[in-house]
């Protein structure tokens, strides 16, 4: 990753970044912009030089324009303009500051960026996570990619008054970025018992985490039929990951659960090639509760969470389970399984069932790469986002719009939860009476129990890939849910 480093003035000098915002229309209609008010004096008159430079480069300002200058044999050799928006200070204008300078610099080692004496800290925070999710390359396909760019340093004049902002963008950048190397990963690596281990792995060194990864025999004893019955189609079985942060100040308890599908062929309901394409994704909502625990224990966030990551390989075989069996969910609620490609609320329930029987928490938090209708009803960046509690629903949503994410709050009407109705169990899993992710979130709510008014839920299936670069995203596995889970439970204490 990227080093991050707070200086109180430029130290090295081959590449310098300036910042500007727009300043309303010129004489000829078009969008004018200045350097940041605030910035301290440079060497060489080089503020002037690049005050003059901007109305040159025909610069609006926009956040996340950026201009490159070259200056041969001089020093700095190029000056980079770039656009933080119009809101002064606003963390979302310079998140995307720092993800066009991290693209537009990306072919030098080191860069420096000047900040106006008076930037707020959240300004540097997202400057900060801009430069290091836009930066980020999946290793293993990408190796070949790796941008030149590897030290920033960020000017400022008091660099102590920013420390705590730069931690909060780095771990919440590192975390976001684990869950996309797990998410990108392949599934002929990605089995149940690795992403345990990657689990583990990342966890080991801090003995304050505890970690229990139960075995199939063990998921068999506790009942968790509904994690058997998707896994057992598989050659690589089934895995339930429980990863606890406990601090001793703790007082909320809270429960994220992640969909873990390590691949989703639909089982016998096979899904169709283009459906099946990218279905290594299905696990990004596991991947993005482990990540958002592990953040919360790297900034020792005094808030207790439980993170559930039902793990299975949904597989084409002669043990896989078929339509219409019905299976028994941990806590005993059966359901007729109709589809087999429904399979992602079927390890949902248990462990939405065993957290409410066993963990009793405060909150109960569900993150699923659930239903394709998720982009049909709000397209491929906006998560679709289920509670009864209405204050729970505002705050999550605020978080994760601060965070630089997007859901969009979903109805959950009273009058198809009779579409759930079974002539052979307790629910029918896959009802086909439209609206798909609103009756899979009806689902679920089934399992939840006396937490029911404390439950959320988000059906994160299109938010989860980006087709392409854009802003932050980079093209592949997006890590969502990681930056909007971290800043809300941030929020608790
Ligand atoms: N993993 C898929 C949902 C999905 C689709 C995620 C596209 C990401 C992109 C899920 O298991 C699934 O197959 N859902 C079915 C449900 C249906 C059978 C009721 C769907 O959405 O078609
Ligand atoms: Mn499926
Ligand atoms: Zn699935």
């Amino acid at each position: 990753m990227l080093a991050i480093r707070l200086v109180g003035g430029p130290e090295r000098p081959d590449a310098l970044a300036l910042p500007i915002r727009p300043a309303g229309v010129a004489g000829d209609g078009a969008a004018r912009a200045v350097l940041l008010p605030g910035l301290p004096a440079l060497a060489d008159d080089v503020l002037a030089e690049a005050a003059a430079l901007v109305p040159a480069a025909r610069a609006t300002g926009r956040a996340g324009e950026a201009h490159v200058h070259l200056r041969p044999g001089r020093v700095p050799a190029r000056l980079l303009l770039v656009g933080a928006g119009a809101g002064d200070g606003d963390e979302a204008g310079w998140r995307a500051a720092g993800a066009a300078l991290a693209r537009a610099a990306s072919g030098e080692t080191h860069l420096t960026i000047m900040m106006p004496v008076d930037a707020a800290p959240d300004a540097v925070r997202g400057l900060v996570e801009g430069l290091l999710l836009a930066s980020y390359r999946f290793r293993l396909t990408e190796a070949g990619e790796t941008p030149a760019l590897s030290g920033v340093d960020v000017a400022v004049g008091d660099p102590a008054a920013y420390a705590d902002a730069v931690e909060r963008a780095e771990v919440t950048a590192r975390m976001t970025r684990l869950a996309r190397d797990l998410t990108n990963t392949p599934s002929s690596v990605k089995d149940p018992q690795w992403f345990a281990e990657q689990v583990e792995a990342a966890a080991a060194g801090r003995p304050d985490l505890r970690l229990r990864v139960r075995q199939p025999d063990e998921l068999a004893a506790e009942g968790f039929g509904g994690i058997l019955a998707v896994g057992g189609g598989s050659a690589s079985g089934p895995r339930l990951v429980e990863l606890d942060w406990h601090p001793a100040d703790a007082r909320t308890h809270v429960v994220l659960v992640g969909k873990g599908i390590t691949f989703d062929t639909g089982g016998i309901s096979i899904k169709p090639v283009p459906a099946m394409k990218l279905m290594r994704k299905d696990m990004a909502g596991a991947a993005a509760v482990v990540a958002a625990t592990l953040g919360a224990a790297a900034l020792r966030l005094p808030v207790r969470i439980t993170t559930l990551t039902p793990l299975a390989e949904n597989a084409v075989s002669g043990s896989a389970f078929r339509p219409g069996d019905v299976i028994t969910h941990y806590g005993g609620v059966t359901s007729e399984t109709t589809n087999s490609d429904a399979e992602g609320r079927l390890v949902l329930a248990d462990a939405l069932a065993y957290a409410v029987a066993e963990l009793k928490p405060d909150l109960l938090i569900d993150l699923a790469t659930l239903t394709g209708a998720n982009m049909v009803a709000l397209g491929k960046r906006t998560g679709a986002l289920y509670s009864d509690n209405d204050e729970l629903a505002a705050d999550v949503l605020a978080a994760i719009d601060a965070a630089g994410e997007s859901a969009w709050r979903m109805p959950l009407p009273a009058d198809y939860v009779e579409y759930l109705g079974s002539d052979v169990a307790d629910l029918y899993s896959a009802p086909n009476q439209g609206g798909g992710s609103v009756l899979a979130a009806l689902y679920l709510r089934e399992f939840t129990g006396d937490l029911r008014q404390r439950w959320l839920h988000v059906d994160m299936s299109a938010p989860s890939w980006a087709d392409g670069d854009a802003a932050e995203l980079t093209r592949g596995a997006t890590g969502w849910g990681v930056r909007g889970l971290l800043r809300w439970l941030a929020t608790l204490g």
